[in-house]
């Protein structure tokens, strides 16, 4: 896949592995990235998130759960260290709490769950978004890819 472009897929639970191999190959390839991954409670970021970990070799024996209640959780992956982000209880101007979230390491990935709470944290400057949307059938998603 290649770079800055926009892909919009609709897409079942069981397309996800594949299509995460697809994704994390134009993640890998800028090799640094920040994806805001975006879309309503519910939607499949978290479950794309996993996917996506696992793509970029997180062994497929460690689940990827939601981080809301850490806000963080760090995968060592080949890719390098990549940390996953749910700012979900952010308040929405906590610029500085994420800053300060990622301040005691470099991370060669990050996904970030709800980047709308900290859109100016210069931290998680996206180099990618996922967008993911409701369908009118309940086992389907729209998602798009800007990258
Ligand atoms: N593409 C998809 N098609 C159908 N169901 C999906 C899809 N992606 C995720 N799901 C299901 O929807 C739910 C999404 O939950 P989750 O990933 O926690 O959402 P979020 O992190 O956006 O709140 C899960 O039960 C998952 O199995
Ligand atoms: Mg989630």
């Amino acid at each position: 896949m290649s770079t800055n472009k926009a892909l919009k897929l609709r897409v079942k639970r069981a397309d996800l592995p594949a299509l995460a191999n697809q994704f994390a190959e134009a993640l890998r390839a800028r090799g640094q990235f920040v994806l805001w991954l975006q879309g309503e409670l519910g939607a499949g970021k978290t479950t794309l998130a996993g996917e996506l970990l696992h793509a970029l070799g997180v062994p497929p024996n460690v689940p990827v759960l939601s981080p809301t209640f850490t806000f963080m959780t760090e995968y060592e992956t080949p890719f390098g260290l990549v940390a996953h982000l749910d700012l979900y209880r952010l308040g929405g101007d906590d610029d500085d709490a994420v800053e300060a979230l990622m301040a005691h390491r470099k991370f060669a990935g990050v996904i970030v769950e709800w980047p709308e709470r900290a859109t100016e944290a210069p931290s998680i400057k996206k180099t990618h978004t996922i967008r993911i949307d409701f369908t009118d059938d309940i086992d389907e998603r729209d998602v798009e890819f800007v990258g």
